[in-house]
């Protein structure tokens, strides 16, 4: 049986305030686990996100034969199979929430001559899955699931695997990066078209372990090209902090008058930065200290204070390197001035939640006027604090979760969540992190409902 966590988060008694760290990026966690567990020899990594979502791929590399192991907080080893060694799973293989966990998944499992099932909750049991086991029948995989393609999912993984060429209708990372672990185990060149760049960890880490990776750039459309059946060898992971997860602090501090916070060792990849992009543009003070490159992957420092925003028009192809942060920037928008127009956010309708309207009901349960237009999400900001007031539904969403909590720090009266529970798929910690803010000695802002 789920508890339900309800939360509620209200205006600080003190301004937030310090120095703080996030959790390791969920995108490269994943990753690091799952290139750990089909390269040769131990994988250190540090940084990790022990968030529920990152943990069901732990446990899944287990299952597929890999040895992982938490040596401390944020430090594992992987001692990988190398490519096309992992082991059929004698149960079902459960990811929980995780969207990314499921469908990178799907690609490494395509290739590997067994047969799988792949599980989910309630809400990843309801997300598409089609869009990565289409493409990757053409390796020669089998697979059966429910109705709409949706899970559980058997998988007959391909006895030789042929490489895969596609154009990547939707712009997806995940998409493009089951392709691509799919293609590790066949035998030639698989080739990926994506007319939109998506985030680019998996490309990363791949060159990182040993791997042949070429982009080419026709336009705006990226093409991948990785040489199959290569020697991955293992190498360390430094995982960067998430800037997913920054956002919400870094909106918390736009948005509770007198705040100052730095966050320390984020990942400033360009492909994730939409957001900062965006916030700059609102007149938020946002600066970028200590650049450098750790791991292959850009990092740096980032501080942000308090600051009066105007709303701007996000353009449509900024969506993909933002995707995951529309829901707080919609938070920050009811607090501009002006209309914010956010274009393009068809991908928002199946994440964790149907993002889209849940990000509108939020904001008009809390006394924000906001439409819906087609894909488009407009937010009509007063210029100051919004009533707050409601007790929002999280629909078995982190971030949706997360957000309303960021509203409430700041809205005219608290702000409630259902439930807070999913918020450890990405950010245990959130909490007493925002808390930590507000100073010690002060009342918590967020607390059980
Ligand atoms: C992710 C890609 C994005 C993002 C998700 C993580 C990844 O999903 O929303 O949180 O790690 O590749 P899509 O590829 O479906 O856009």
């Amino acid at each position: 049986m789920h508890m339900l966590k309800p939360l509620r988060a209200s205006r600080p008694s003190a301004p937030l305030g310090g120095t703080i760290t996030v959790p390791g990026d969920k995108s490269i966690s994943h990753r690091a686990l799952m290139f750990g567990a089909l390269a040769v020899g131990e994988t250190r990594i540090s940084g990790l996100l022990e968030g529920e979502d990152v943990l069901r791929t732990a446990a899944a590399m287990r299952s597929l034969g890999g040895e992982v192991t938490q040596d401390g907080p944020g430090a594992w080893r992987v001692s990988g199979r190398g490519v096309g060694g992992l082991v059929e799973p004698v149960d079902v293989l459960d990811m929980g929430n995780s969207g990314t966990a499921a469908r990178l998944l799907a690609g490494i499992l395509a290739s590997h001559p067994f047969f799988s099932v792949m599980t989910g909750d309630a809400s990843l049991r309801r997300r598409p899955m089609r869009r990565v086991t289409d493409p990757l029948a053409a390796c020669g995989a089998r697979f059966a699931s429910r109705e709409g393609g949706r899970l559980p999912l058997a998988i007959e993984g391909a006895r030789e695997a042929l490489p895969l060429e596609y154009r990547v209708p939707v712009p997806s990372a995940q998409v493009k990066s089951a392709l691509l672990l799919c293609g590790l185990n066949a035998a030639g060149i698989t080739r990926i078209e994506e007319p939109e760049a998506t985030r680019d960890h998996s490309e990363n880490m791949l060159r990182h372990f040993g791997a042949e990776v070429m982009v080419e750039h026709a336009g705006a459309t990226r093409i991948i090209s990785l040489t199959g059946q290569p020697h991955l060898r293992a190498a360390d992971v430094v995982v960067p902090g998430d800037p997913s997860s920054a956002a919400f602090a870094v909106v918390a501090a736009l948005l509770v008058p007198g705040s100052r916070v730095r966050v320390e060792g984020l990942g400033l990849n360009p492909l994730r930065c939409g957001l900062f992009t965006t916030l700059r543009e609102m007149g938020a003070s946002l600066d970028v200290e200590n650049a450098r490159i750790e791991g292959g992957e850009p990092v740096g420092d980032l501080v942000v204070s308090h600051s009066i925003l105007r709303a701007v028009d996000v353009p449509w192809d900024r969506a993909p390197s933002m995707i995951d942060e529309y829901p707080v920037l919609a938070v920050a928008a009811a607090f501009a001035t002006g209309t914010t127009r956010m274009l393009g956010l068809k991908e928002l309708r199946v994440k964790e939640s149907d993002r889209l309207t849940a990000t509108a009901a939020l904001l008009s349960a809390n006394g924000v006027k906001v439409e819906i237009i087609g894909d488009d999400l407009i937010v009509h900001g007063s210029g100051g604090a919004p009533l707050g007031g409601a007790t929002v539904e999280t629909h078995m969403d982190h971030r949706l979760a997360m957000s309303a909590l960021v509203l409430g720090l700041a809205a005219q009266t608290p702000v409630s969540v259902d439930d807070g529970s999913f918020i450890d798929t990405s950010f245990p910690g959130f909490v007493s992190l925002i808390n930590g803010l507000v100073g010690n000695g002060e009342v918590p802002a967020i607390t059980q409902a």
